[in-house]
């Protein structure tokens, strides 16, 4: 790479791109101009153009669950019009967001009131994978956002270690639950709003309470009826929003209540704009497209199993997690869209965490290790707190990370330094090796103005796009999610089995032994 730029004095403007407040600058990738028009081409002969067009015509582009895919018309701030089945879901979706906003404002404006007459103070968002990774990241990145409205706290997990936590340090009184499931049986949600609702009752003793204190975002009515939550408490989505693609409906709740429905209306416009650079944009001027395709570049071309994620900011502390549901759910597969197996690796392995931290744990092996791994950095310019220094260190240490992966250090520069600082010859030859750094990493910096609530919008809906495209080009289904049934009906059965006092006779011997044990330790 050193030596691609020393040849091209224009690299860096040349590979960089620049839309919805978001600059790539990608020059810093094992990429040429030839790399990068077989890439195109590839894309081309995935018929690209063909699947997106597909995607926004609401066909039934998740084929294996028979559905459409329209989370785009969930943040359609703009004229497109989107159907299913024939239907406009535009008039649903705008009645749907005019009730948040009422919602909203009513619990933040403390008109919504708790059973006991008190105000809203704290919300707690019960739900898992897509009905909670997207509002929680959302949450903490908008935290510069909050004004006033109340505290907002996340439990996913079925172990009640984390309830627990969050509920001591709550008053019922005072206290909304949003209870968010899709599907509304999911077993950890169910669980936990169960038990949310048993420590509601425990505090304020009246069945009524339930209607103060709960609400539900789900497409089953049914399901929430049959929990005690009033529908008219319900917040409708529907089944052509895949779960880990929810942020942008009523799922985002959360978000309105942290930070009002202006500004989670604004990460819904941040997003349309991406939606729009993604419709219109030459797949060579495209970002997503862009990204996708240096991604396929390293993950089929490369060797690369896993793909970093590193937000300079700590108020995109949850990104990463946020965007492995979104990756690897939707391309962690092995059979394409016609059910043949595939020859080839799809989706890699997301990591990542912010740095600076993440400099003072996993860098080393990223710079000298022997795996390849293409990372992202992702960096706003402007930081939202006012402390002296702290974001020009940042930002030094951001940029030097990505030049140091792009140049490492020679063994005659290691060399050099070392008797710089004085070392005999013996010294400069015994440690030379582990001070070259052998460069050649590739990077992506992703910059943005500030973090604000449009480019978040932006920022996630790119890496939706990026991780349609990639699934077009490996010919996969992107939306399903079959992968996570057999663990949740086995969990059912191995549930069922605590119960029986010899154990199921149904399964392998070491499952047996360690539902044995299980039942000894739980019953001494
Ligand atoms: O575990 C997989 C999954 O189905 C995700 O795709 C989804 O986001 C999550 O579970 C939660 O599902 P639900 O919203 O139906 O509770």
């Amino acid at each position: 790479m050193r030596d691609l730029f020393d040849d091209d004095p224009d690299r860096s403007r040349r590979f960089s791109l620049e839309a919805c407040g978001i600059f790539l600058d990608y020059s810093k990738n094992l990429v040429t101009d030839e790399t990068l028009g077989h890439l195109l081409a590839l894309a081309g002969a995935a018929d690209l153009t063909t699947r997106r067009d597909s995607l926004l015509r609401g066909d039934k582009v998740n084929n294996t669950e028979d559905r459409a895919v329209l989370h785009m018309a969930l943040r359609n701030v703009g004229s497109r019009s989107y159907r299913v089945d024939g239907d406009d879901v535009m008039p649903g979706i705008r009645a749907v967001l005019d009730r948040m906003r009422a919602f909203s404002d009513e619990v933040r404006s403390g008109r919504w009131l708790g059973y006991t007459g008190q105000r809203i103070t704290d919300v707690v968002s019960i739900g898992i994978g897509g009905s909670s990774l997207g509002p929680k990241m959302a949450c903490e990145a908008l935290h510069p956002y909050r004004q006033g409205g109340p505290r907002v706290h996340f439990v996913s997990n079925v172990d009640g270690a984390q309830l627990v936590q969050v509920l001591a340090e709550l008053d019922a009184a005072t206290t909304l639950f949003v209870v968010a499931s899709k599907t509304f049986t999911t077993q950890e949600t169910i669980a936990n709003a169960e038990s949310a609702r048993a420590w509601c009752l425990a505090s304020l003793h009246r069945d009524e309470a339930v209607a103060h204190h709960f609400v539900a975002v789900s497409t089953n009515a049914e399901a929430v009826a049959a929990f005690g939550i009033d529908t008219r408490n319900m917040f409708e989505f529907w089944d052509w929003v895949g779960g880990r693609y929810s942020l942008w409906s009523a799922i985002g709740l959360p978000i309105a209540l942290a930070v009002g429905m202006e500004q989670f209306e604004e990460v819904l416009a941040g997003a349309c704009d991406m939606d729009e650079h993604f419709i219109t944009a030459p797949s060579e001027r495209n970002i997503p497209v862009v990204l996708a395709l240096l991604g396929i570049w390293y993950n089929n071309f490369g060797g690369a199993d896993t793909q970093a994620i590193i937000p300079y900011d700590q108020n995109l502390q949850f990104l990463p997690t946020y965007l492995q549901q979104l990756d690897m759910e939707s391309n962690g597969k092995r059979v394409t869209r016609d059910g043949e197996m595939v020859d080839y690796q799809t989706g890699p392995v997301i990591w990542g965490q912010p740095g600076t931290d993440a400099q003072h744990s996993f860098f080393q092996l990223i710079h000298q290790g022997t795996r390849l791994i293409p990372t992202d950095f992702i960096l706003p310019m402007r930081s939202h707190h006012p402390l002296e220094g702290h974001h020009d260190k940042l930002v030094a240490n951001c940029f030097a990370q990505a030049q140091a992966l792009m140049r490492g250090r020679t063994e005659e520069e290691a060399r050099a330094e070392l008797a710089a600082g004085g070392m005999p010859s013996e010294g400069i030859e015994r440690l030379v090796r582990h001070r070259v750094f052998p460069g050649n990493r590739p990077s992506n910096m992703i910059v943005v103005d500030q973090l604000t609530p449009r480019v978040l919008g932006a920022l996630v809906a790119m890496y939706e796009h990026k991780v349609f495209v990639q699934g077009v080009v490996w010919g996969i289904d992107s939306f399903d999610q079959w992968g996570v049934e057999l663990g949740k009906q086995l969990a059912a059965s191995i549930l069922s089995d605590f119960r029986q006092a010899k154990g199921s006779p149904r399964v392998d011997s070491s499952t047996a032994g360690l539902i044995r044990r299980y039942q000894t330790t739980t019953t001494d």
